[in-house]
């Protein structure tokens, strides 16, 4: 594994867009005392992601980027040198990341999924799980690599599905799923 703990706690960045439920899974998460980790930046795509709030809350700092061009990616890349992020976590991150900003982070940024991965990956998981009568979906924790949805799989969580679950329903079961394999997957790379 590319990264290491050593003694002290790795400096972890948050990508969100949206609502951010994930963060602070991992905001608790990072306040254990065993925890591997600290949550040192928020970083958002998003100026109306209701998660910037989760950096208000616990004093973390947080920065929208457009990330629209290369000079972006740029001053985000320089952002997070200057304080030495280490690990980065999309956690309902929206945007695909360049080649050349992956390349910067070689190994070391992990990606949520809301699919048992390599089935459905892009948008609408819970509809395409649904529509194919498929019995289980879930959720995968993975490293992030130049194709969508497609690096190594850490982990992941299956979930049944039932009769009567709709979308909503099935999002809903999978998103309890995912504040504990988010966690564990962190742990399982950093103890590798
Ligand atoms: C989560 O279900 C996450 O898996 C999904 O967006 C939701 C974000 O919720 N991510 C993707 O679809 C990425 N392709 P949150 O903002 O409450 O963490």
């Amino acid at each position: 594994m590319v990264l290491s703990t050593g003694s002290n706690k790795i400096k972890t960045a948050v990508f969100i867009s949206g609502r951010g439920s994930n963060l602070n899974s991992l905001i608790k998460f990072s306040k254990l005392k065993n925890s591997p980790i600290t949550i040192d930046m928020i970083i958002s795509n998003n100026p109306k992601s209701k998660g910037l709030e989760y950096g208000k809350i616990h004093k973390i700092k947080k920065k929208v980027f457009d990330f629209k061009n290369t000079l972006s990616e740029k001053k985000i890349l320089k952002e997070l040198e200057k304080n030495n992020i280490n690990l980065i976590c999309l956690a309902g991150f929206m945007k695909i990341l360049s080649l050349n900003f992956i390349k910067n982070f070689k190994g070391k940024i992990l990606n949520i999924h809301p699919s048992l991965l390599p089935k459905y990956k892009g948008l609408n998981t819970h509809e395409k799980a649904i529509k194919n009568k498929d019995k289980y979906s879930g959720c995968t924790v993975h490293f992030v690599n130049s194709r969508l949805d497609s690096g190594k799989i850490i982990n992941q969580k299956k979930v049944k599905i039932n009769k009567f679950d709709t979308p909503k329903t099935l999002a809903k079961k999978i998103l309890i799923q995912e504040h504990k394999l988010y966690p564990e997957a962190i742990t399982k790379i950093l103890s590798l």
